[in-house]
């Protein structure tokens, strides 16, 4: 199959280089000049795991390819798919669509033959019938379908999530030329008895939504009941795996944190919201969700102001973390850049270390000094937040870090040490959700 991807961005770049690994020839095309230029040089613009190899591999064997001129692309394409950014519409929270809109235009424009259009960018429920009632307006006699193939990989875990994933879902593929191509593509993984859901394209679009909504809802459910665990004296990470073993409620996502954050769950979340409110069936949960967590992200940096005693007011704090989770160097809508501002409004210094988000968080957030390791980033502060739980910050040096910190204070928001041991070895441990903190 010739394949082409419009958006070489975390979902286009990684599902591209997969269905060229599944051995289609695919082509990326990113209008942004300097993506494009790295990709060519072998360089990849983003942090994911495992994505140089790939690339290198399937680019050295002539599956894939990089271009800022979609046109030969789309011309000569059996499937198109549309992976562009679909971010929050400032001021209301719609989804803003107008990146997709442009690909649509641009693919009617271009396309010849029968061409299968997938939205695989995350798009509100009706947005395939607008993408296709612009491209009937442009092309009248274009020969095409619009199909809804969703995406469910997470940023960290991408390559894998997408050549073995729990499921994959196609919406509106009733044109059996349509269905046929679909299936080709994801031949492999038919091969391996992979669920592939059918469906109708509006369904196929709420399932992303639906499913991004209920894991939000879930985090946000452990996060309340860790506030309650602190109040009664309960373990939460017990607690979790107390519940989590009912194959009916699921282990996964019952980690108490700072609040969710990334590209995905505040944006996808708040869209729902939208949606439902403007058809007339409010989803509470999910409003409720979105509130709840806003406010603990908020809540977080008084939980470090508190851990120094009240007053950071010329005290450093050291970060360790400011991605939204490990294994990415994606900043967006991280806790860290609503406690960061936080603190240093509360009057702290800021030193923070990420192994791989420090680029991108120095455009975002002001006045934070960056250093070179987590040793560096603690020496001489006054207390120390974990604030994504990266590996290595798992297996620090307890000793030497308790040495180089000024006061021995350690705020764990992602539970990764345990309470008792680091009371024993002399520090003040404040944790989420377990007893004592
Ligand atoms: P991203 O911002 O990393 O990448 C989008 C890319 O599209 C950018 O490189 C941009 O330059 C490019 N682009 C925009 N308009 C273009 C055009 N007309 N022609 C060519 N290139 C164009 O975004 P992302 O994180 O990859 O997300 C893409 C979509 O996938 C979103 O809808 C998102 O909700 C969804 N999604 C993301 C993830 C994730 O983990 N990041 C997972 C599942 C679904
Ligand atoms: C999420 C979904 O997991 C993917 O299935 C989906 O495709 C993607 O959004 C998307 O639509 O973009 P991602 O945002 O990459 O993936 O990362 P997650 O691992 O889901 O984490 C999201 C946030 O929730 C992070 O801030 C993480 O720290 C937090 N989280 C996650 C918790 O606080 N507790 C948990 O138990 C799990």
């Amino acid at each position: 199959m010739r394949v082409t991807m419009i958006g070489a961005g975390y979902v286009g770049l990684v599902s591209g280089v997969c269905f060229a690994d599944f051995g289609h020839d695919v082509t990326c095309v990113d209008k942004d000049e300097r993506k494009i230029a790295l990709l060519r040089e072998g360089k990849m613009p983003i942090y994911e795991p495992g994505l140089d190899e790939l690339v290198a591999q399937n680019v050295r064997e002539g599956r894939l390819s990089f271009t800022t001129d979609a046109s030969d692309a789309i011309r000569n394409a059996d499937a198109v798919f549309i992976a562009v950014g679909t971010p929050s519409r400032r001021g209301d929270g719609h989804a803003d669509l107008s990146y997709v809109f442009a690909a649509a235009e641009e693919i009617a424009d271009l396309m010849q033959g029968y061409t299968v259009v997938v939205t695989k960018s995350t798009v509100p429920v009706g947005t395939g019938d607008e993408v296709e009632k612009r491209i009937l307006a442009r092309r009248p006699d274009a020969d095409f379908a619009v199909v809804s193939n969703p995406e469910f990989l997470r940023e960290g875990a991408a390559i894998n999530d997408f050549k073995r994933p729990d499921r994959v879902v196609v919406g509106g593929a009733e044109d059996p030329r349509a269905r046929k191509v679909v299936e080709e593509l994801y031949r492999p993984l038919y091969l391996n008895e992979t669920p592939i859901v059918f469906t109708e394209r509006r369904t196929s679009e709420l399932i992303k939504y639906a499913a991004n909504a209920f894991l939000a809802m879930k985090i946000t459910f452990i996060n309340e009941m860790a506030d309650l665990c602190e109040k009664v004296g309960a373990d939460v990470q017990q607690v979790a795996r107390g519940i989590g073993l009912d194959n009916r409620i699921g282990a996964k996502f019952l980690n108490a944190g700072p609040g969710y954050g990334g590209s995905c769950f505040p944006k996808d979340t708040i869209a729902l919201v939208r949606t439902a409110q403007e058809y007339g069936a409010p989803v509470r949960l999910i409003e409720t969700t979105v509130a709840i967590n806003d406010d603990r992200k908020a809540a977080m940096a008084d939980r470090i102001i508190a851990a120094v005693g009240g007053d950071v007011k010329g005290k450093t704090i050291a970060m360790l973390g400011l991605a939204f989770k490990p294994n990415t160097d994606d900043m967006r809508d991280a806790p860290a850049l609503d406690i960061v501002p936080a603190l240093q409004k509360a009057g702290a210094k800021i030193r923070a270390f990420d192994p791989e988000s420090m680029e991108e968080a120095a455009h975002l957030l002001k006045g934070v000094e960056f250093a070179t390791g987590p040793y560096d980033c603690v020496k001489g502060a006054d207390a120390v937040a974990i604030l994504t739980e990266w590996d290595q910050f798992r297996a620090l040096d307890l000793k030497r870090m308790k040495e180089l910190l000024k006061t021995p204070v350690v705020v764990d928001l992602r539970n990764v040490y345990k309470p008792g041991e680091m009371r024993e070895r002399g520090f003040t441990y404040v944790s989420i959700g377990r007893p004592g903190t």
